[in-house]
Parts: C-alpha cells; sequence; structure tokens
C-alpha cells in the first residue's frame, strides 16, 4: 500500500486538510521528506535532528554541502532550544515584529540541537516561523524543527506552486513522500535572513521583510543592505547563478530586441511582437514579487532565447527582486566567457 502522496510515476500533491497535514507530521517523523507551502515559496521540509532525512534534502535539491538550511519553527518560544542566548532583546523585537513571517534570523546554534549537517558544519542556525496557515499547522503538529531550502532543484526557480515542486523533482519521484498543496504562495520571493550573532546586524540576503522594516527597528543602518543594486550589477561575475531559467536574462531594458521574451513591469510597456508577461501593471512591487518567479518560468517556456526585463525599483521589497533577476542574469558554468 502506498500511504505517500506520490507512488513512483505520479505525483498527486495533497489537499492540506488535518488529516493529510497529521500524515505528513508521521512522515517526517520517520525521516522522510515532505515539501509544504510557506508563506514566500515552498519548502523541502526534513526532521531537522535527523541526519539521514536532512542528507537526503541535500542529495535530492543537489544542493552543495557547504550551504545551511532553514530551519522552521511553529512557534517563537523554540528560539531557545536551538539557539543559544544572544541579544535576547533584539530578537524579542524583531520576533515580535515580523514573526510568524518572512524574516530568517541568523543565531548562535545550540550545541546538540539539530543535525549538524543541516548547519554545513556552521556555528550558526537560521531559524524562521513561517506564517502559512498550512505550513503553522504542520510545524505545531511536528513540535520541532523543520529544516527547509527552498523546493527547487540547486540553483534553479524557487516553486511558488505545488505544481512547480512536481515539475521539479518529476525525475525523482521516490525522493518525496508528499507534497502539501496550499495553492500558489501569496509572497512569491524567500524569506529575508539577517544575521544577528554578531554585535552587528548583517543582512545576508534581501527578501520580502524590508530592509526599512528593519532599521526601523533596529534604529540604525543594516550592514549589507548599502550595496546599491547597480554596484552589483558593474561586476555580475562576482554572483553565483542562482534563481536561474534556461533562457538568458537581460536587466534594466528599455528597448527589448524583437527576438526577446519582455518581462514587464508599470504601466508603460514597449510596443513589443514577443511574448510579455506584465509582473505588475500598477507598478506594484508586492505584486510583481508575487508574480516574479511564474513569470520567469512563462517567459522560459515560451522558448525565447533571452529574457529582457524592464527596470524595476530597488527599494522595498524590490531590493529582493533585483536580487534574484542578477542571480538569474549572472554568468552560469558553461558560459563562453566563463
Ligand atoms: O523563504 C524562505 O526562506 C524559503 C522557505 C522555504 O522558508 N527557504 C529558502 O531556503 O529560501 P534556501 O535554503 O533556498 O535559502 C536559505 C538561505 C541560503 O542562502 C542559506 O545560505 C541561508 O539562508 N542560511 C541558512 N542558514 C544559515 C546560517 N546558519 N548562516 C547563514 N546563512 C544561512
Ligand atoms: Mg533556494
Amino acid at each position: 500500500m502506498n500511504l505517500s502522496g506520490l507512488s513512483n510515476n505520479s505525483f498527486v500533491p495533497l489537499q492540506p486538510h488535518k488529516q493529510n497535514i497529521t500524515r505528513c507530521t508521521h512522515m517526517l517523523q520517520e525521516g522522510r521528506i515532505v515539501a509544504f507551502p510557506t508563506e514566500t515559496v515552498y519548502g523541502l521540509g526534513g526532521d531537522a535532528a535527523n541526519d539521514a532525512a536532512i542528507q537526503a534534502i541535500y542529495d535530492t535539491k543537489g544542493r552543495p554541502a557547504h550551504n545551511p538550511l532553514i530551519l522552521h519553527i511553529g512557534d517563537a518560544d523554540m528560539v531557545g532550544r536551538y539557539s543559544v542566548p544572544f541579544a535576547p532583546e533584539l530578537v524579542a523585537k524583531l520576533a515580535g515584529q515580523f514573526w510568524p513571517g518572512a524574516l530568517t534570523l541568523v543565531l548562535p546554534v545550540k550545541p546538540g540541537a539539530v543535525s549538524p549537517l543541516a548547519l554545513a558544519g556552521g556555528q550558526t542556525v537560521g531559524l524562521r516561523m513561517p506564517s502559512h496557515p498550512v505550513a503553522r499547522a504542520m510545524l505545531r503538529r511536528f513540535g520541532k524543527a523543520v529544516a527547509a531550502p527552498s523546493a527547487n532543484r540547486s540553483g534553479q526557480i524557487s516553486p511558488t506552486t505545488a505544481e512547480h515542486v512536481t515539475q521539479a523533482f518529476r525525475d525523482h519521484p521516490g525522493a518525496l513522500a508528499a507534497v502539501l498543496d496550499g495553492g500558489p504562495t501569496p509572497v512569491g520571493v524567500e524569506s529575508t535572513v539577517l544575521d544577528i550573532s554578531s554585535e552587528m546586524p548583517r543582512l545576508l540576503r534581501a527578501g520580502s521583510v524590508t530592509v526599512e522594516a528593519i532599521e526601523a527597528v533596529l534604529g540604525q543602518p543594516l550592514a549589507g543592505a548599502e550595496i546599491a543594486p547597480q554596484d552589483v550589477l558593474t561586476s555580475p561575475g562576482l554572483l553565483q547563478s542562482h534563481y536561474a531559467p534556461r533562457a538568458r536574462v537581460r536587466l534594466n531594458v528599455v528597448e527589448p530586441e524583437p527576438d526577446e521574451a519582455l518581462l514587464a513591469f508599470g504601466p508603460d510597456v514597449p510596443a513589443h511582437r514577443g511574448p510579455v508577461y506584465h509582473l505588475s501593471v500598477d507598478g506594484s512591487l508586492e505584486e510583481a514579487a508575487h508574480r516574479l518567479y511564474a513569470g520567469m518560468r512563462a517567459l522560459d517556456a515560451s522558448g525565447a532565447a533571452c529574457i529582457a526585463v524592464m527596470p524595476i525599483p530597488a527599494t522595498g521589497i524590490g531590493l529582493a527582486i533585483h536580487d534574484r533577476l542578477q542571480r538569474a542574469a549572472a554568468p552560469r558554468l558553461g558560459d563562453d566567457d566563463e
């Protein structure tokens, strides 16, 4: 009998009702891998204390072993189970303001609390309490941390629907015990990663919790957020290719070439005969973030060799959009110039 949502050759995402959520927590207890929705993107979850489960996540995703996983928790009180007390007032302030939500806090890890594989051998742990009701229900029921990277193959576009997950692992059906289907993820780009494991808080990844909102809580400028995206663009070779579609990506395009696909933003779109995906006609950055990955997938599927992206402001969640697009545009292994 196949109790999982996936048989060997068919992927059937599970509806996220109570019974299926309970089934998934049992799978996690057995050390199996479950994909689940969060408000940002879908995650590929496993029991953070189980070495075999964590190894299976790295293997399934094809992720390099030196890149640590975020631990997802169902309750803010669990911070003390996984990290040693460090700047508790700051943690309380940030968690109070942004949890549940899309902020990952990097803290000194409590020795022995989780599989060292999940931390990639490091001394810190990234903790996040998602707000998505399905994630919350699963995490609360499981009662322990679930390590979960985004549920895509390493380097590729993050999944914002259950179908994206099943597509990504089509050729590895046995690797996932189940995919919980929570519909399209509302936010659409990954969490903000904030390192508060030393005296100076530092932005490690821009995300949906904005630099502006974090700085308002810190009462000071945030280190790591000061590099203007235009500066980074001048040396794209420094960026590791990630979030990458098959097509090449060209940024800040005002006049797309006729054979390009166009990722449009705002009301003033140049006349274009090729495929166009509009991120937001109104120029809403939140809407653009929500539609970003689906748009990149759709234009990739159009078969165009290059996706031209219109200028997008780098303020608020726009900083995260820029970060993802720059990585998508970074040189890939096998590119002529590498
Ligand atoms: O929104 C998200 O964060 C999604 C959902 C599933 O929660 N997860 C996600 O995980 O994006 P992943 O593995 O694709 O990206 C996690 C990022 C990586 O850049 C990783 O290097 C960083 O967080 N990270 C995790 N733990 C860390 C740690 N202890 N120290 C520094 N960076 C860490
Ligand atoms: Mg990822």
